[in-house]
């Protein structure tokens, strides 16, 4: 996919967000090291704290679709600040992310800055900390 492609991707994905609570719109695409392309939306709840990000919607569709790893992270929302990922999901993205790993913050006219995993989560806990062996593996 074409960078412009990604961009009205992520307005898409950001317009079907379920966002009746803050009425904040956020869209999120994947590319996973093995070039699929993953969407997500916010999901919000009546129980507020059962809303799910944009991100984690994407993660999860990447997971049930059997890729492992984030090549790219892309995340719209509105407004002038960069919508960045909240602490929760820089969590869940370092799970499956590397050293190279782009996470692009967007607003809807395009591309506002990318960051590294290390630079929004430095020090961070990940799977070689519980010794595991090859957690990530597809053919377990
Ligand atoms: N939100 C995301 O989906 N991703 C982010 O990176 C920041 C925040 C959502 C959560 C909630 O539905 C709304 O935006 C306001 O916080």
């Amino acid at each position: 996919m074409e960078r412009s492609e990604i961009i009205a991707q992520l307005r898409e994905n950001m317009s079907r967000a379920y966002a009746p609570y803050s009425n904040f719109h956020v869209g999120s695409v994947i590319r996973s090291t093995d070039g699929q392309y993953y969407n997500g939306c916010n999901v919000e709840n009546a129980a507020y704290p059962l809303g799910v990000c944009a991100e984690g919607g994407a993660i999860s569709a990447m997971v049930q679709n059997g890729s492992r790893e984030i090549a790219e992270i892309y995340v719209m929302g509105d407004g002038d600040a960069l919508v960045t990922p909240c602490g929760g999901c820089r969590q869940k993205i370092r799970e499956f992310a590397n050293a190279e790993t782009q996470i692009h913050i967007c607003g809807p006219e395009g591309l506002r800055k990318t960051f590294t995993i290390e630079d929004l989560l430095p020090f961070s806990f990940g799977p070689d900390n519980l010794n595991n062996d090859e957690p990530k593996s597809i053919l377990e």
